[in-house]
């Protein structure tokens, strides 16, 4: 075995040049002593969507993609959902340890007092149309907290920072909950501090006439797990949005606002509400061959498949299939499960997916329990940006405390005009694109 570097032989100009690896990565800043001459600028590495650069070292979430491997702070995703519950993987995201007791008693406290919404929170979300995207109105919302909390730009002042996370963690399922009255004419329904977090959501959500809301404890316990499942996933697109905003020493409601527009994308956590509008748009079994067939030809893709990072079963895809059957005993069978059983069986064979590595992610089961629990599919991203506010708030902390980080600031390839001549207004020609 040779020593931790790697040679690089510069063929332009003949010179070879040694660059330490650590933990399997070069530093691009390396690269830049690589020069043709004293003008030139020195060698960048090009890596649009990031498909091969670490952008940090982090110690919150571990994924290995190949193996289906899902750990928080070391501890698998299966043991988590099976002996937690979301509250305490969110301390343990945060904070690096499971809570003691003690702990975990003041940390549920803690959480439960901070759920109430400034009165304002209501009147913004009172001034929304009817019909607006809850994805809309949460992002907003959350970005309003930031005018209501100004003290929250403090984010060098660590308990400054502490207060923050446990309103957000506190207040995203109560501005979730209002968004969905709203879409539905209901009026807002304000915590109830006896009951659980998931209790409490499902109270916010559903209670009407009832003096008490009292949840069905499996169903309750689903909605905990599915929160465990979608707390953190290292550096995706959201949380890459939450560090890279945060770079800038935005606020913590600003900077949760910005993660969060990056979930509603279809192709990452919107694409729970897409997989639910296909199942709907194949409407039976007897269709699936056929609409496989289609999304081979390149028509669409197959909501619900595929990964950048998992090449093998996303394991969280198999505790939602397993929580989905406990929902089921309560709701009785969403049918829509039937195409999507039939749709993971043939795609699974499938010499088209087999090739990719596709198979089922999270968002492939999870918009169907939610469905047979009752919510409407404009809410799914919701429900996966509440838990997802723990995991963007863990990296944000993890991105401020780490003295090698600073305001995130990519590099371009330059492919535009070298310097030109200014074309007077009698001498323009119409630019295509702006006129169609
Ligand atoms: N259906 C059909 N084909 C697919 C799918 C799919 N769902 N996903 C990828 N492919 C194909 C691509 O067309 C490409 O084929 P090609 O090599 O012939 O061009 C190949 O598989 C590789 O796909 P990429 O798009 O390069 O993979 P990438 O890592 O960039 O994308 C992504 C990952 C965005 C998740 C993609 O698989 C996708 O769009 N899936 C559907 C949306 C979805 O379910 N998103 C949720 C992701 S999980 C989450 O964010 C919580």
């Amino acid at each position: 075995m040779g020593d931790s570097t790697l040679r690089i032989q510069d063929n332009r100009t003949g010179q070879s040049y040694n660059v330490p690896i650590e933990n399997g990565t070069i530093r691009a800043m390396d690269l830049r002593q690589i020069k043709t001459g004293p003008e030139d600028f020195g060698l960048m590495t090009y890596d649009p969507a990031f498909t091969n650069t670490s952008s940090c070292r982090s110690s919150i979430t571990f994924i290995d993609g190949d193996r289906g491997i899902l750990r928080y702070r070391g501890y698998p995703i299966e043991v988590l959902a099976e002996k937690c519950t979301f509250l305490e993987v969110a301390y343990l995201l945060l904070f690096g340890e499971l809570p003691t007791e003690p702990e975990l008693k003041n940390w549920i406290g803690d959480i439960t007092h901070h759920t109430m919404l400034h009165e304002s929170s209501k009147k913004l979300m009172d001034g929304f149309h009817h019909d607006a995207h809850p994805m809309g109105m949460l992002v907003s919302s959350i970005a309003a907290l930031s005018t209501i909390y100004p003290e929250s730009r403090h984010i060098e002042d660590p308990a400054n920072r502490l207060l923050q996370i446990k309103r957000l963690i506190a207040k995203v399922p109560s501005i979730a909950a209002f968004a969905y009255r709203h879409s539905l004419g209901f009026p807002y329904v304000y915590p109830d501090n006896e009951l659980n977090y998931a209790e409490n959501f499902m109270n916010m959500l559903w209670r009407m006439m009832e003096p008490k809301y009292v949840a069905n404890p499996a169903l309750a316990r689903a909605l905990d797990i599915l929160f465990i499942l979608h707390a953190d996933h290292e550096q995706n697109c959201s949380a890459n949005t939450m560090r890279s905003v945060g770079s800038s020493h935005a606020d913590p409601y600003l900077t949760t606002a910005a993660a969060c527009s990056a979930l509603a994308g279809p192709l990452h956590g919107g694409a729970n509400e897409e997989v639910l509008r296909m199942l709907d748009e194949i409407g039976s079994k007897d269709n699936v061959p056929a609409y496989i067939k289609k999304v081979k030809d390149g028509h669409g893709k197959l909501m619900g498949f595929g990964h950048r990072i998992y090449k093998n079963y996303d394991p969280r895809a198999k505790i939602i299939k397993w929580t989905a059957e406990r929902v089921f005993e309560v709701t009785g069978r969403n049918r829509k499960l039937d195409i999507a059983l039939e749709l993971e069986r043939i795609a699974l064979e499938d010499e088209y997916f087999v090739k990719r590595k596709l198979y089922p992610n999270v968002d492939f089961y999870s918009g169907i329990i939610y469905q047979a629990m009752g919510f409407k599919p404009a809410i799914f991203t919701v429900l996966f940006a509440i838990p997802r506010t723990a995991g963007w708030l863990a990296q944000w902390q993890e991105m401020l405390t780490d003295p090698e980080q600073k305001i995130a600031r990519p590099r371009q390839v330059w492919t535009g005009h070298e310097v030109r001549e200014f074309v007077p207004m009698e001498k323009r020609v119409p630019v295509a694109a702006a006129t169609k």
